[in-house]
């Protein structure tokens, strides 16, 4: 009896040595938002740290989370053109794919108003030139990853957290063809949800329509009626984990944290590193940034 005592305890303290000690996880990815890249400002340099970084982590792929550039919003063509191409020339370094989202400061020429509305790069036509479809989906060991767009324009050529009423469309019929078990991950740049506001200024305070996706329920009410997992966000330089239902939401810091010029309040320039382990999610931020 004694006997078979020791052993069930050593069996119980063998197997939590195993789970605790090098869990392997399923697979990885990185995801990177907010690289605003720039030729100045050192930003090619911090850009190469975070690449080497990322390389020698060895995930399976990146997922970036909009805003690659500094900035198209209020840029001429040339300079615009020049920041796109740089992205991804420098991108080029990762030796993993790259799976792209579209920030706000992608879109070109909302604040250029000798431009037209029509021009052929106008808003994320440039984007789709360069990068791509502004939203897709794709599959990776049973895991699904969709990209969303979530910025449009107003009347005024501003910007706004949005989920266009194409994508909507477009996402009814993606989850309609995606299993009730199916774990699912969403990148968006603007956060569909975020306390960061409300971590600012207070509990009471109201989210601006810059700050959130303004239709969130509608993307939200979509996505809960499948196993929404994880959703990675980008847009405000900041750090934050919610986990809401068992859903973790993820705000991922930024890359370029204060814009190149150093951290940004407690925000160093990092990435998200995620891990997975069955259904479930582990995420850690790098801060990669040598001096
Ligand atoms: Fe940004």
């Amino acid at each position: 009896m004694k006997t078979i005592r020791i052993f069930l305890i050593l069996a119980i303290l063998f197997s939590g040595c195993t789970r605790d000690k090098s869990p392997k996880p399923d697979f990885t990815f990185a995801f990177l938002t907010d690289i605003h890249i720039t030729p100045d400002r050192n930003a090619p340099e911090g850009f190469q740290q975070a690449i080497d970084t990322v390389n020698a982590l060895k995930p399976d792929f990146v997922l970036t989370g909009g805003d690659l550039i500094m900035d198209a919003l209020g840029q001429t063509r040339g300079r615009a053109d020049s920041l796109y191409q740089l992205y991804l020339e420098m991108a080029k370094g990762f030796q993993v794919p790259v799976y792209n989202t579209v920030g706000n400061h992608e879109l070109f020429a909302f604040y250029t108003h000798n431009i037209d509305t029509t021009d052929v790069d106008y808003g994320d036509r440039m984007y789709r030139r360069y990068i791509g479809d502004p939203w897709y989906s794709f599959d990776h060991k049973g895991w699904h990853f969709i990209s969303l767009k979530s910025i449009e324009q107003t009347p005024t050529r501003r910007y706004q957290g949005e989920i266009n009423p194409e994508q909507l469309e477009w996402l009814k019929q993606d989850l309609a063809a995606v299993d009730s078990l199916t774990p699912i991950i969403v990148t968006v740049h603007i956060p569909l949800i975020t306390v960061y506001d409300q971590w600012k200024h207070g509990g009471t305070y109201t989210n601006s329509p810059v700050s959130v996706i303004t239709n969130g329920k509608e993307v939200m009410d979509l996505l809960r009626t499948r196993n929404i997992r994880l959703i990675l966000q980008g847009h405000q330089h900041y750090l934050e984990d919610l986990v809401v239902d068992g859903v973790h939401v993820i705000t991922g810091g930024a890359v370029s944290a204060g814009w190149w010029q150093g951290p940004l309040g407690t925000l160093k320039e990092g990435f998200v590193m995620v891990k997975i382990f069955g259904q479930e999610i582990d995420w850690e931020y790098i801060e990669y940034r040598k001096e």
